[in-house]
């Protein structure tokens, strides 16, 4: 079995629900507290052993590419002036991994974003981190991808259980529990849009691991729901064929694609935080006191 070593981050997206932040700035370059949701991507994909990282962006989105890359004049300054902590926060961003960028020229859709990443694979496997999608866990959700595909051989598709109001809009999965936290995963259907269609409350969020025998099948996909090449719709292709592991991950998930996302995302990192983390949570305690 192949080393997985590569990742691709699709942050191609329009970013339409979290307007007008996304407007001139990325939904994946948005902080939560001091370093952009993105960075939190590409740490969790170089923890899990990743060395080579694709990051597909589109026009507009070049600061993602400033953000990874050196800064000679602030890191000058820094050390200059005696900011070590500054120094090493700046020098961290650009030293976690190799990371190319390919911009995705139309937005046709995730799995389109996916099909411009064929060169960069080749024929390895590789981790899907949704650019808007970040999870905090101790335990790597890209670690947790490899650790099952290396046990399995299969695709490894990371999975949560979501609100039964709100499945209509993300993917639904056929599943049969294996053990502990892996599924046999058989069948799948994008935005079900009647409950007869549900397979299950179990949907894809946010994390994959897929072989390279995703490429020719996206390449003669037609557009699914929302007129946009899905990537959920070729997943269903290899799983019906050769079957897929669904991972329900640990770790907790923010959808940076969505306001309330972002303000959790932000309060919950704040009250870790080692720097503000106690002042923070004193000014909610008093804060609550008037909700
Ligand atoms: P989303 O559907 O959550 O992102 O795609 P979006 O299209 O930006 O969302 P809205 O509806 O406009 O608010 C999941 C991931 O796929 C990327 C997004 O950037 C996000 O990380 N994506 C989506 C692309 O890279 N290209 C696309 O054409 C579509």
């Amino acid at each position: 079995m192949k080393k997985v070593t590569k990742a691709v981050i699709p942050a191609a997206g329009l970013g339409t629900r979290v307007l007008p932040a996304s407007k001139a700035m990325p939904k994946e370059m948005l902080p939560i507290v001091d370093k952009p949701a993105i960075q939190y991507i590409v740490e969790e994909a170089a923890a899990a052993g990743i060395e080579d990282i694709l990051i597909i962006t589109n026009r507009g989105k070049g600061i993602i590419e400033d953000h990874f890359d050196r800064t000679p004049i602030l890191e000058e300054a820094l050390m200059k002036s005696g900011k070590r902590d500054f120094y090493d926060s700046v020098m961290e961003s650009s030293e976690l991994a190799n990371i190319y960028f390919l911009r995705q020229k139309e937005t046709k859709g995730l799995g389109h974003a996916i099909y411009c990443a064929k060169s960069f694979v080749g024929d390895d496997p590789f981790v899907v981190l949704y650019g808007d999608d970040v999870i905090m866990s101790d335990d790597p959700v890209a670690g947790q991808l490899i650790r099952a595909y290396n046990e399995y051989g299969k695709i490894c598709l990371g999975i949560k259980s979501v609100d039964e109001n709100a499945i209509h809009k993300y993917s639904s999965l056929k599943v049969d529990l294996i053990r502990d936290n892996l599924f046999s995963v058989t069948d799948m259907i994008e935005k079900p849009d009647t409950p007869d269609k549900v397979m299950s409350l179990y949907s894809i969020l946010g994390r994959c691991l897929l072989t390279s025998d995703i490429f020719p099948i996206l390449e003669n996909l037609p557009a699914g729901a929302g007129g946009e090449i899905q990537l959920t719709d070729a997943i269903k292709v290899l799983a019906q064929r050769d079957g897929a592991i669904g991972v329900d991950f640990y770790g907790k998930r923010y959808d940076m694609g969505s306001k309330l996302g972002i303000m959790q995302a932000a309060v919950e990192t704040a009250l870790k935080h080692s720097e503000i983390g106690n002042d923070f949570r004193e000014y909610l305690v008093e804060l609550a006191k008037n909700l």
